[in-house]
């Protein structure tokens, strides 16, 4: 688990527990947005939360529902403020983020035998979710060496998994292993993701893509419902699809792009509509982070848009004669519980290509091929023989 705040506070609560024991919780100091954190969590559960800060006037004071000054940790009166609000207000716990005000509190809750339980030590929470963090990004080592003949460093995996456990998403951290491994020996080019929804996958090729300066990611997604649906039968991915709020989800999409600036951008459409354009390496504008030249080859191809059949047979057709020599398509969800489409297109593109194909492999449910260097040339320049490149 890597760390969050959001793991850490959901660790705090059993959410099993009887209504009846439902816990007040002081939250102190009120003004650490990990403390703003902690209440939105502990407030979805039900549990009352009372924010105290030792500013007077406190502007994050709006953020919580019932607020109350408290004498600084340093003031005499403290102890004597903090017996009476745990009294009146019957708290039962103590949350702080602080790591100075959670060995002081916690030593004058034992002085005084205080009737609350004070959260884990806030830092030591942190030191061991980041400990877990290079514990799996160490795990993962054997298996990208095994994909890319060579280490990559910790660090790099390890900030992949911690923010990518951040985004929304399916992609899991073997995935993102995968990933890294592939990126590490891709050809230099562009990145196209085609479906990149809250931005989980786009921001792990744009980090490699970055560390390894591979080339720039344009990522292709409508955001839009009527586009977004996905070519199943499956009632509730449908109706769940059909729910969301697919503005929110492009806003947090350019949150998690935005830090790349210009080696990333995005287009509002489809992938059949942007194949056309890409050829002709055109730049991708958007106001948000402005103008991003791509070559018009790409050197690392993610596919995980519509899922439906005839949606990624299209895609593959569409987008493979763009992928360099030695270049990595990668087909989402070959291993879905939704449906076969995904599968029955990669299956024929194994069979139909196997003399082109130098390794393919399904990692975190999603297909990796590499195609050979020179059959890949070799069929691009048919292609643009053929005119269809224009
Ligand atoms: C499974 S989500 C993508 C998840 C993302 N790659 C990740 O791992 O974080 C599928 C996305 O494909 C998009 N999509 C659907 N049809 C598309 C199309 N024809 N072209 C591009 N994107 C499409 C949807 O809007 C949706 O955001």
């Amino acid at each position: 688990m890597s760390p969050t705040w959001s793991t850490a506070l959901a660790a705090y609560f059993n959410p099993f527990r009887k209504p009846e024991m439902s816990p007040v919780t002081l939250v102190f100091p009120s003004s650490m947005m990990q403390s703003h954190a902690f209440t939105r969590l502990a407030k979805a559960r039900g549990d009352r939360v009372i924010a105290a800060s030792s500013v007077k006037a406190d502007e994050t004071a709006k953020h919580y529902d019932y607020w109350v000054y408290l004498p600084s940790m340093y003031d005499p009166s403290f102890g004597e403020a903090l017996a009476d609000l745990i009294a009146s207000e019957g708290i039962t716990h103590f949350y702080t983020p602080h790591m100075v005000i959670h060995p002081a509190v916690k030593a004058l809750v034992a002085r005084e035998s205080l009737p609350i339980t004070v959260c884990e030590d806030p830092i030591e929470t942190l030191q061991g979710q980041y400990r877990d963090v290079f514990a799996h990004a160490q795990s993962a080592a054997p298996f990208i060496r095994a994909i890319s003949g060579f280490d990559l460093p910790e660090a790099l995996v390890a900030s992949l998994f911690h923010f990518g456990e951040q985004i929304y998403g399916q992609t899991s951290e073997t995935k993102i292993a995968a990933m890294a491994a592939v990126c590490a020996i891709a050809p230099k080019g562009d990145l196209i993701e085609i479906g990149s929804a809250w931005g989980r996958s786009a921001f792990v090729l744009a980090t490699l893509a970055a560390h390894f300066d591979t080339g720039n990611l344009l990522c292709i997604d409508p955001w839009a419902v009527e586009i977004a649906h996905q070519s199943s039968d499956q009632e509730y991915l449908t109706q769940a699809i059909g729910a969301m709020d697919w503005e929110a989800t492009f806003q947090a999409f350019l949150i998690h792009m935005l830090p790349f600036g210009r080696r990333v951008n995005y287009l509002r459409s489809t992938s059949a509509q942007v194949a056309a354009l890409y050829r002709h390496s055109n730049p991708a504008v958007s106001s948000e982070l402005g103008t991003t030249s791509y070559t018009g080859r790409a050197a690392v191809i993610h596919i995980d848009g519509n899922h439906g059949l005839e949606c990624i047979e299209e895609d593959c057709r569409l987008w493979r004669p763009c992928l360099l020599p030695g270049g990595w398509l990668i087909i989402d969800d070959y291993v879905w519980e939704h449906g076969t489409g995904p599968q029955q297109v990669g299956d024929a593109l194994i069979e139909n290509e196997r003399a082109n194909i130098a390794c393919a492999f399904v990692a975190g449910k999603a297909l990796f091929i590499r195609f050979k260097a020179d059959a890949v040339r070799e069929r691009l320049h048919s292609f643009v023989d053929s005119g269809a490149i224009s």
